[in-house]
């Protein structure tokens, strides 16, 4: 009897459990893992020595020689902050088969309540208008003319025959037709469908910021370029002065050529460069499971707006009307969760399924296409994280230039954010041909709201203003452009 050796300086069972269940995983207060080593957390190493003083209860011998039978010993309950427990796992788990189970019940209801509102055809006619006339893909292919052009003016460019400023004043032109041009064909062709024309407006869209970053490397190779000349003109003699920059194996002005402008165009980025990091090779299982996930997730969503989202708009424009409050946020919170299980399955199937397919078949090796936005504590971390490409650009060719012209970081700041609301207006309104102020606001409200949320809220407050700010704002948008749409178009229907 007496001393059971390792018996003696074990921590219960159930930590142990936590231990390994939580694999050295980051843990706030280190006590999951802390069956472990400890690792130096002041927590688990208290954790530790107040169950190991159970030494003097199970097993260790008392001076009266009872130590046998006893089973009571110092310790904290689990789930009071000092006991360091931090294993949560089964209750995500749970959480997860209350999501689901809830979620079935109301799957089943819409159901009984609608029947079967998935229709593939009905998908069709929403970029179809008229079967003979095709806007959307006909100003898609016509984008090619600006790309073309903003070939040409940087081979002009590169070999001195269109000074500086004429180019910058062709590649403005050139920009500002690319935003608004098909900006007037869908505000003028009646046969194309708001969808459609979102689809084609973004593909404009990126094909602006895309262009922009086209413009601002070469010239930046350009200035590369005439420093290098001056430096070996003041170092040796007078030398040729369009000489090559070369950049990783890449150089200018060789880069200018239409297979190299093309890989950029269709490449999953905004941000030009010369050399692009190439991966070694295609991974065709990869390929499939992206290519899979793709499709799946976008008969998911498509089937999601059909049958739950279309519905619940509906049934509130009455409401709306009404003007009636109490009924107003029950119909927001009705619409939020729909609205936000669709944004994540967005979320996943463009930035995850869609940029990776992409950028596997073209070999383009940089996959950071989001980062971990989903434990924004401030609202700062979520636009830094969640849309990588478009932050890399803002970073890129707006934010820092202007940090460097001497504006102030607020300033910059302000005015990225009014961009954004911008372009995201400019995505909205245009399609719908309906001038309401909602996305611009929407983005522009970022602005007080990352002031207030870094201000006043920390941690898990903040990570929870960040995911409330997510599920209620959009609904919020969305119902506000519905009914504008419904009151305009359809005025009269129930
Ligand atoms: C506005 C925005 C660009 C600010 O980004 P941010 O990361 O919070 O900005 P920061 O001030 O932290 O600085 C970013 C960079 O500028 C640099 N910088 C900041 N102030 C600087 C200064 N005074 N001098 C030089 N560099 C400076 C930083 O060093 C940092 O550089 P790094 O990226 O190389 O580390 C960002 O919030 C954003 O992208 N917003 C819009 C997002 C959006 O609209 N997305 C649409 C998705 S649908």
């Amino acid at each position: 009897m007496g001393e059971r050796g390792n018996g003696q300086a074990q921590p219960p069972q159930h930590r142990r459990r936590g231990a390994a269940a939580t694999g050295g995983t980051r843990q706030p207060r280190g006590g999951g893992g802390g069956g472990g080593g400890g690792g130096g957390d002041p927590a688990a190493a208290e954790t530790e020595r107040r169950f190991s003083r159970k030494g003097a209860g199970e097993g260790a011998e008392t001076p009266d020689g009872a130590a046998d039978f006893r089973c009571h010993r110092l310790q904290d309950s689990l789930l009071s902050s000092a006991s360091g427990y931090s294993n949560y796992r089964g209750i995500l788990n749970w959480c997860v088969v209350m999501l689901v189970l809830s979620n079935a019940r109301l799957f089943l209801e819409n159901l009984i309540k609608y029947g079967i509102l998935v229709d593939p055809i009905q998908v069709i006619s929403l970029f179809l208008k008229d079967p003979y006339s095709w806007p959307s893909l006909c100003l898609v292919i016509g984008s090619n003319m600006f790309i073309l052009a903003a070939l040409h003016i940087e081979k002009k460019l590169a070999v001195g025959s269109l000074s500086e400023r004429s180019g910058t004043v062709l590649h403005t032109l050139n920009l500002l037709t690319i935003l608004c041009f098909p900006a007037w064909v869908v505000l003028a062709v009646t046969s194309i469908t708001p969808v459609g024309a979102v689809l084609a407006l973004g593909i404009h869209t990126i094909l602006f910021l895309k262009l922009f970053s086209f413009k601002d490397v070469n010239r930046w190779c350009r200035d590369k370029r005439q420093a290098k000349a001056v430096h070996t003109r003041s170092a040796s003699g007078p030398q040729k002065a369009n000489g090559d920059v070369a950049l990783n194996g890449a150089s200018y002005p060789a880069n200018l050529n239409c297979k190299d402008m093309y890989y950029f165009v269709f490449a999953p980025t905004l941000c030009y460069e010369l050399d692009f990091p190439r991966s070694p090779r295609i991974r065709k299982r990869f390929l499939l499971r992206r290519l899979f996930e793709m499709l799946f997730f976008l008969q998911l969503m498509v089937g999601l707006i059909q049958q739950w989202m279309v519905p619940t708009i509906q049934n509130s424009m009455k409401t709306f009307r009404d003007m009636d409050c109490s009924r107003i946020i029950e119909r927001l919170l009705k619409l939020a969760v729909p609205n936000h299980l669709i944004w994540l399955l967005f979320f996943y199937w463009f930035f995850h399924s869609t940029l990776n397919v992409i950028a596997e078949v073209m070999q383009f090796g940089d996959r950071e296409f989001y980062r971990d936005w989903w434990n924004s504590e401030s609202v700062t971390y979520f636009w830094q994280n969640w849309n990588i490409p478009v932050h890399k650009w803002c970073l890129r060719h707006f934010y820092k230039p202007m940090i460097k012209w001497g504006i102030g970081k607020w300033t910059a700041q302000v005015a990225v954010f009014l961009v954004s609301a911008f372009f995201h207006e400019y995505l909205v309104s245009i399609p719908l041909k309906m001038f309401r102020p909602w996305a611009f606001m929407g983005m522009a409200a970022q602005i007080p709201l990352a002031w207030f949320v870094g201000r006043f809220l920390r941690g898990n407050y903040g990570n929870a203003a960040v995911w409330i700010s997510l599920i209620i704002g959009q609904p919020i948008a969305v119902l506000m452009y519905v009914h504008d749409y419904y009151v305009l178009n359809h005025e009269g229907s129930p």
